[in-house]
């Protein structure tokens, strides 16, 4: 299975606003809170596509309009002093198919297409609380900085945001 960058994400709309509910609904930190009401993080959806469209945001997926098993975004800077590098937003696996390597390979999609859209620098934020941080430890990201509390889940739920950097 290979991740493509996808330049034109026509007949995503539904399977990726499907995939991110999923995601969220199965306790994913992607964004919002798992009961987040489904209208939001559709609407989320298609507004990240419309960015897509727009060119200001670098869709990677997994699989296509009948089988979209994941994805991953690049952002990249937008400024002088900072277009050397992009954040990467929104790696998703469906919780049906995480554990399999899945994740690894779209993150390793990202950081090829980052490097042939000649960036430098990938940062990226993780939610504390989960497995996550030591997830992309594990994959060879370095954790730079921690913002404490910087997530609110709800009334009495407040994450740590870590903060990672990957040098390309
Ligand atoms: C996070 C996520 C993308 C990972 O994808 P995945 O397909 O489940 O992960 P993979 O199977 O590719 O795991 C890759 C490696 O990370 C390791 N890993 C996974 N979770 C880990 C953890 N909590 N701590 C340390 N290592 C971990 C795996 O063991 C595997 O190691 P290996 O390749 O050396 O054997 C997936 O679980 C997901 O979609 N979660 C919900 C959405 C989410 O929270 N996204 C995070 C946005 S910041």
């Amino acid at each position: 299975m290979t991740a493509r960058p996808v330049l034109d994400p026509a007949g995503l709309d539904t399977p990726f606003a499907d995939l991110w509910v999923a995601v969220i609904r199965a306790g994913g930190a992607v964004g919002f809170a798992p009961d987040a009401p489904e209208a939001e993080i559709r609407g989320l959806a298609a507004r990240s596509l419309d960015e897509v469209r727009a060119g200001r945001l670098h869709m990677i997926a997994l699989g296509g309009p009948e089988d979209l098993d994941g994805v991953v975004f690049l952002q990249p800077g937008g400024g002088p002093v900072v277009e050397h590098r992009a954040t990467v937003l929104r790696l998703m696996v469906h919780p049906e198919r995480q554990g399999r390597g899945l994740g690894r390979l779209l993150l390793a999609a990202a950081v090829d297409r980052a490097r042939a859209l000649g960036l430098t620098q990938l940062l990226l934020s993780a939610r504390g609380g989960t497995g996550l941080p030591a997830f992309y430890r594990h994959l060879g990201w370095t954790e730079v900085g921690r913002f404490p509390r910087a997530l609110r889940l709800g009334p009495a739920d407040w994450r740590d945001e870590h903060w990672f950097q990957l040098d390309l």
